[in-house]
Protein backbone atom coordinates (compact mmCIF):
# COMPACT_ATOMS: atom_id res chain seq x y z
CA UNK A 1 0.00 0.00 0.00
CA UNK A 2 1.40 3.56 -0.58
CA UNK A 3 1.97 5.48 2.47
CA UNK A 4 0.24 9.32 1.98
CA UNK A 5 2.44 12.14 2.86
CA UNK A 6 0.43 15.04 4.35
CA UNK A 7 2.38 18.50 3.25
CA UNK A 8 3.54 20.22 6.60
CA UNK A 9 4.88 23.12 8.11
CA UNK A 10 5.78 24.40 11.50
CA UNK A 11 4.11 27.65 11.30
CA UNK A 12 0.49 27.14 13.84
CA UNK A 13 2.06 24.46 15.02
CA UNK A 14 2.64 23.46 18.86
CA UNK A 15 5.35 22.82 19.95
CA UNK A 16 7.12 21.69 23.23
CA UNK A 17 11.01 22.03 23.62
CA UNK A 18 13.10 21.31 26.73
CA UNK A 19 16.64 22.92 27.16
CA UNK A 20 15.52 26.33 25.31
CA UNK A 21 16.86 28.53 27.73
CA UNK A 22 20.26 27.79 26.19
CA UNK A 23 22.52 27.06 23.43
CA UNK A 24 20.62 24.88 20.60
CA UNK A 25 17.15 24.36 22.06
CA UNK A 26 17.14 28.65 22.14
CA UNK A 27 18.76 28.99 18.75
CA UNK A 28 15.90 26.35 17.59
CA UNK A 29 13.07 28.60 20.03
CA UNK A 30 14.13 31.54 17.90
CA UNK A 31 14.33 30.26 14.55
CA UNK A 32 11.00 28.29 15.27
CA UNK A 33 9.57 31.68 16.84
CA UNK A 34 10.05 33.60 13.70
CA UNK A 35 8.50 30.85 11.85
CA UNK A 36 5.01 30.93 13.29
CA UNK A 37 5.23 27.87 15.75
CA UNK A 38 3.30 28.28 19.13
CA UNK A 39 5.96 27.68 21.45
CA UNK A 40 5.65 26.13 24.93
CA UNK A 41 9.27 26.04 26.56
CA UNK A 42 9.81 23.51 29.48
CA UNK A 43 12.86 25.02 31.95
CA UNK A 44 13.94 24.44 35.61
CA UNK A 45 14.58 28.27 35.90
CA UNK A 46 11.84 30.71 36.08
CA UNK A 47 13.42 34.02 36.19
CA UNK A 48 15.67 32.36 32.95
CA UNK A 49 12.34 30.64 31.32
CA UNK A 50 10.67 34.22 31.26
CA UNK A 51 13.72 36.30 30.25
CA UNK A 52 14.06 33.44 26.91
CA UNK A 53 10.29 33.54 26.42
CA UNK A 54 10.24 37.41 26.31
CA UNK A 55 12.39 37.24 23.42
CA UNK A 56 11.05 34.78 21.61
CA UNK A 57 7.54 36.33 21.78
CA UNK A 58 9.54 39.46 20.62
CA UNK A 59 10.77 37.50 17.71
CA UNK A 60 7.21 35.33 17.02
CA UNK A 61 5.44 35.56 13.77
CA UNK A 62 2.33 37.58 14.55
CA UNK A 63 -0.08 35.12 16.51
CA UNK A 64 1.99 32.75 16.90
CA UNK A 65 2.08 32.38 20.97
CA UNK A 66 4.92 31.62 23.92
CA UNK A 67 4.42 29.49 27.24
CA UNK A 68 6.09 28.64 29.94
CA UNK A 69 6.23 25.23 31.73
CA UNK A 70 8.39 25.08 34.73
CA UNK A 71 10.10 21.92 35.75
CA UNK A 72 13.74 20.16 36.40
CA UNK A 73 13.94 17.28 34.33
CA UNK A 74 16.09 15.13 36.78
CA UNK A 75 13.21 14.53 39.40
CA UNK A 76 10.29 12.47 38.12
CA UNK A 77 7.43 14.06 40.31
CA UNK A 78 8.47 17.35 38.51
CA UNK A 79 7.98 16.25 35.54
CA UNK A 80 4.50 14.35 36.00
CA UNK A 81 3.50 17.74 38.03
CA UNK A 82 4.65 19.58 34.49
CA UNK A 83 3.12 17.22 32.12
CA UNK A 84 -0.50 17.61 33.98
CA UNK A 85 0.09 21.48 33.21
CA UNK A 86 0.53 21.01 29.88
CA UNK A 87 -2.31 18.96 29.32
CA UNK A 88 -4.18 21.25 31.35
CA UNK A 89 -2.95 23.96 29.28
CA UNK A 90 -3.05 22.84 25.56
CA UNK A 91 -5.58 21.32 23.74
CA UNK A 92 -2.99 20.76 20.97
CA UNK A 93 0.90 19.01 20.87
CA UNK A 94 1.86 18.35 17.55
CA UNK A 95 5.92 18.41 17.62
CA UNK A 96 7.65 17.18 20.94
CA UNK A 97 11.04 18.22 21.58
CA UNK A 98 13.28 16.69 23.53
CA UNK A 99 16.62 18.65 23.23
CA UNK A 100 17.56 19.16 27.18
CA UNK A 101 21.03 17.40 28.18
CA UNK A 102 23.93 17.91 30.27
CA UNK A 103 26.96 15.97 31.17
CA UNK A 104 28.59 15.44 35.13
CA UNK A 105 32.27 15.03 35.63
CA UNK A 106 31.45 13.53 38.95
CA UNK A 107 28.29 10.49 39.91
CA UNK A 108 25.29 12.15 41.21
CA UNK A 109 22.13 10.73 41.96
CA UNK A 110 18.45 12.37 41.44
CA UNK A 111 15.81 12.85 44.24
CA UNK A 112 14.94 9.21 42.31
CA UNK A 113 18.30 7.54 43.31
CA UNK A 114 18.96 7.32 39.40
CA UNK A 115 22.42 8.19 38.44
CA UNK A 116 21.69 11.92 37.00
CA UNK A 117 23.05 11.80 33.79
CA UNK A 118 20.93 8.49 32.89
CA UNK A 119 17.81 10.08 34.37
CA UNK A 120 18.21 13.98 32.69
CA UNK A 121 19.45 12.57 29.42
CA UNK A 122 17.52 9.55 28.59
CA UNK A 123 14.77 9.35 31.40
CA UNK A 124 13.55 12.21 31.42
CA UNK A 125 13.02 12.61 27.82
CA UNK A 126 11.20 8.82 27.92
CA UNK A 127 8.73 9.62 31.26
CA UNK A 128 7.69 13.08 29.13
CA UNK A 129 6.94 12.14 25.82
CA UNK A 130 5.16 9.05 27.18
CA UNK A 131 2.90 11.08 29.77
CA UNK A 132 1.91 13.21 26.74
CA UNK A 133 1.80 10.65 23.68
CA UNK A 134 -2.11 10.81 23.87
CA UNK A 135 -2.10 13.92 23.36
CA UNK A 136 0.65 14.01 20.35
CA UNK A 137 -1.61 11.24 19.23
CA UNK A 138 -5.13 12.57 19.02
CA UNK A 139 -3.60 15.95 17.67
CA UNK A 140 -1.71 14.05 14.68
CA UNK A 141 -0.08 13.62 12.70
CA UNK A 142 2.80 14.44 15.18
CA UNK A 143 6.20 14.49 15.48
CA UNK A 144 8.70 13.22 18.59
CA UNK A 145 12.19 14.69 17.88
CA UNK A 146 15.41 14.35 20.45
CA UNK A 147 18.62 15.53 20.19
CA UNK A 148 21.11 12.78 20.27
CA UNK A 149 25.12 12.85 19.45
CA UNK A 150 27.88 11.50 17.69
CA UNK A 151 28.90 10.95 20.88
CA UNK A 152 26.92 7.94 21.12
CA UNK A 153 30.07 6.27 19.92
CA UNK A 154 32.12 7.07 23.30
CA UNK A 155 29.44 4.36 24.42
CA UNK A 156 32.16 1.69 22.69
CA UNK A 157 30.55 -1.45 23.97
CA UNK A 158 27.37 -0.38 23.76
CA UNK A 159 24.76 0.56 26.92
CA UNK A 160 25.79 -1.22 30.19
CA UNK A 161 22.81 -2.76 31.39
CA UNK A 162 24.79 -4.29 34.59
CA UNK A 163 25.72 -1.32 35.91
CA UNK A 164 22.87 1.30 34.81
CA UNK A 165 23.38 3.44 38.27
CA UNK A 166 27.03 3.21 36.44
CA UNK A 167 28.91 2.93 40.15
CA UNK A 168 31.71 1.10 37.92
CA UNK A 169 32.28 3.93 35.36
CA UNK A 170 32.58 6.60 38.02
CA UNK A 171 35.60 4.98 39.61
CA UNK A 172 37.52 7.31 36.99
CA UNK A 173 35.44 10.33 36.67
CA UNK A 174 37.79 12.50 34.65
CA UNK A 175 35.45 14.11 32.31
CA UNK A 176 37.74 14.31 29.02
CA UNK A 177 38.46 10.84 29.00
CA UNK A 178 36.78 8.64 31.62
CA UNK A 179 33.59 7.51 32.99
CA UNK A 180 31.92 10.44 32.93
CA UNK A 181 32.29 10.63 29.18
CA UNK A 182 31.87 7.12 28.45
CA UNK A 183 28.24 7.48 30.66
CA UNK A 184 27.39 10.59 28.53
CA UNK A 185 27.63 8.46 25.04
CA UNK A 186 25.69 5.63 26.53
CA UNK A 187 22.90 8.46 27.17
CA UNK A 188 23.21 9.66 24.01
CA UNK A 189 23.20 6.16 21.99
CA UNK A 190 19.58 5.51 24.40
CA UNK A 191 18.39 8.45 22.53
CA UNK A 192 19.05 6.97 19.29
CA UNK A 193 17.80 3.22 20.30
CA UNK A 194 14.75 4.91 21.75
CA UNK A 195 13.64 6.78 18.99
CA UNK A 196 13.82 3.53 16.69
CA UNK A 197 12.07 1.40 19.36
CA UNK A 198 9.46 4.63 20.18
CA UNK A 199 8.76 5.14 16.22
CA UNK A 200 8.25 0.83 16.30
CA UNK A 201 5.33 1.00 18.67
CA UNK A 202 3.89 4.01 17.07
CA UNK A 203 3.79 3.12 13.45
CA UNK A 204 0.11 3.37 11.96
CA UNK A 205 -0.56 6.31 14.92
CA UNK A 206 0.33 9.34 12.57
CA UNK A 207 2.92 10.14 15.52
CA UNK A 208 6.56 9.51 14.24
CA UNK A 209 9.98 10.01 15.86
CA UNK A 210 13.50 11.14 14.89
CA UNK A 211 16.60 12.10 16.61
CA UNK A 212 19.58 14.12 15.53
CA UNK A 213 23.31 14.86 16.14
CA UNK A 214 23.67 18.74 15.74
CA UNK A 215 27.64 18.68 15.53
CA UNK A 216 29.77 19.96 18.07
CA UNK A 217 28.09 23.11 19.09
CA UNK A 218 29.64 25.90 21.15
CA UNK A 219 27.22 26.54 24.01
CA UNK A 220 26.83 26.41 27.54
CA UNK A 221 27.53 22.24 27.55
CA UNK A 222 30.29 20.99 29.29
CA UNK A 223 30.82 24.36 31.47
CA UNK A 224 29.64 23.35 35.26
CA UNK A 225 32.80 20.56 34.99
CA UNK A 226 35.55 21.99 36.83
CA UNK A 227 38.62 23.82 34.86
CA UNK A 228 39.88 20.99 32.42
CA UNK A 229 36.71 20.60 30.88
CA UNK A 230 36.48 24.18 30.51
CA UNK A 231 39.67 24.65 29.25
CA UNK A 232 38.67 21.37 27.07
CA UNK A 233 35.52 22.97 25.84
CA UNK A 234 37.21 26.63 25.39
CA UNK A 235 39.79 24.72 22.55
CA UNK A 236 37.31 22.23 21.22
CA UNK A 237 35.17 25.84 20.69
CA UNK A 238 37.75 26.79 17.90
CA UNK A 239 36.04 23.89 15.84
CA UNK A 240 33.07 24.14 16.85
CA UNK A 241 29.70 25.45 15.05
CA UNK A 242 27.36 28.62 16.29
CA UNK A 243 24.16 27.38 17.86
CA UNK A 244 21.74 28.44 15.22
CA UNK A 245 23.84 26.15 12.66
CA UNK A 246 24.09 23.41 15.48
CA UNK A 247 20.52 23.67 15.64
CA UNK A 248 19.61 23.78 11.59
CA UNK A 249 18.80 19.81 11.29
CA UNK A 250 16.35 20.46 14.88
CA UNK A 251 14.43 23.05 13.08
CA UNK A 252 14.78 21.26 9.47
CA UNK A 253 13.11 18.23 11.54
CA UNK A 254 10.06 20.48 12.88
CA UNK A 255 9.29 22.12 9.99
CA UNK A 256 10.04 19.33 6.91
CA UNK A 257 7.60 17.60 4.68
CA UNK A 258 6.58 14.22 6.41
CA UNK A 259 8.55 12.54 3.36
CA UNK A 260 11.71 13.47 4.46
CA UNK A 261 11.13 12.62 8.34
CA UNK A 262 11.63 8.93 8.44
CA UNK A 263 10.07 7.42 11.10
CA UNK A 264 12.84 6.17 13.90
CA UNK A 265 15.65 8.04 12.00
CA UNK A 266 18.65 9.28 13.30
CA UNK A 267 19.52 12.61 11.33
CA UNK A 268 22.80 14.89 10.79
CA UNK A 269 23.07 18.17 8.52
CA UNK A 270 19.25 17.40 7.30
CA UNK A 271 20.17 13.74 6.25
CA UNK A 272 19.00 10.40 7.39
CA UNK A 273 22.89 8.87 8.89
CA UNK A 274 23.62 5.56 10.19
CA UNK A 275 24.54 5.75 13.83
CA UNK A 276 27.16 3.04 15.59
CA UNK A 277 26.47 -0.43 15.28
CA UNK A 278 25.20 -0.46 19.13
CA UNK A 279 22.78 1.78 18.21
CA UNK A 280 21.14 -0.80 15.63
CA UNK A 281 21.10 -3.64 18.26
CA UNK A 282 17.21 -4.81 18.08
CA UNK A 283 16.81 -6.58 21.46
CA UNK A 284 19.24 -4.28 22.91
CA UNK A 285 16.68 -1.51 21.83
CA UNK A 286 13.94 -3.88 23.22
CA UNK A 287 15.59 -4.45 26.83
CA UNK A 288 16.49 -0.71 27.07
CA UNK A 289 12.56 -0.13 26.56
CA UNK A 290 11.86 -2.95 28.96
CA UNK A 291 14.34 -0.69 31.52
CA UNK A 292 13.02 2.52 30.61
CA UNK A 293 9.50 1.44 31.11
CA UNK A 294 10.20 -0.23 34.65
CA UNK A 295 12.65 3.11 35.73
CA UNK A 296 9.95 5.73 34.97
CA UNK A 297 6.61 3.79 35.71
CA UNK A 298 4.84 4.25 32.42
CA UNK A 299 3.69 1.39 29.77
CA UNK A 300 2.70 1.91 26.27
N1 LIG B 1 27.10 21.30 22.33
C1 LIG B 1 27.41 20.25 21.61
O1 LIG B 1 28.48 20.19 20.97
C2 LIG B 1 26.46 19.08 21.50
C3 LIG B 1 26.80 18.04 20.62
C4 LIG B 1 25.93 16.96 20.49
C5 LIG B 1 24.76 16.93 21.23
N2 LIG B 1 24.46 17.94 22.10
C6 LIG B 1 23.20 17.86 22.84
O2 LIG B 1 22.46 19.04 22.62
C7 LIG B 1 21.53 19.24 23.68
C8 LIG B 1 21.55 20.69 24.10
O3 LIG B 1 22.84 20.97 24.65
P1 LIG B 1 23.59 22.36 24.45
O4 LIG B 1 24.87 22.05 23.81
O5 LIG B 1 22.69 23.37 23.86
O6 LIG B 1 23.95 22.69 25.99
P2 LIG B 1 23.54 23.89 26.97
O7 LIG B 1 23.83 25.21 26.34
O8 LIG B 1 24.21 23.56 28.26
O9 LIG B 1 21.96 23.72 27.12
C9 LIG B 1 21.41 22.66 27.88
C10 LIG B 1 19.95 22.94 28.17
O10 LIG B 1 19.42 21.85 28.94
C11 LIG B 1 18.79 22.38 30.12
N3 LIG B 1 18.84 21.45 31.26
C12 LIG B 1 19.92 20.78 31.71
N4 LIG B 1 19.59 20.08 32.80
C13 LIG B 1 18.27 20.30 33.03
C14 LIG B 1 17.36 19.86 34.02
N5 LIG B 1 17.72 19.05 35.04
N6 LIG B 1 16.08 20.31 33.95
C15 LIG B 1 15.68 21.15 32.96
N7 LIG B 1 16.50 21.59 32.00
C16 LIG B 1 17.79 21.18 32.05
C17 LIG B 1 19.58 23.65 30.41
O11 LIG B 1 18.87 24.49 31.29
P3 LIG B 1 19.58 25.71 32.09
O12 LIG B 1 19.61 26.87 31.12
O13 LIG B 1 18.70 25.94 33.26
O14 LIG B 1 20.96 25.25 32.45
C18 LIG B 1 19.75 24.21 29.01
O15 LIG B 1 18.57 24.86 28.59
C19 LIG B 1 21.92 18.24 24.77
O16 LIG B 1 21.02 17.16 24.73
C20 LIG B 1 23.30 17.77 24.36
O17 LIG B 1 23.56 16.46 24.79
C21 LIG B 1 25.29 19.02 22.25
Amino acid sequence: MMTEYTNWTVEGKYVMITGATSGIGFAAAKELASRGANLGIIARNPIKANEVAAELKALARSGATVDVFIADLSSQQSIREVAKDILQRWPKLEVMINNAGAMYDTRKMTVDGIEMTWAVNHLAPCLLTMLLLDRLKASGPARIITTASHGHKMARVGIRFEDLNANKLYSFPNIVFGGASVRYGETKLANIMFTAELGKHLEGTGVRTACLDPGLVSTNFNQENGWVARLTMSVLKRFSRTAEKGAETLVWLADCDEALMINGGYYKDQQLTIPSAHAQNVSNAKRLWNVSMEQTGVHL
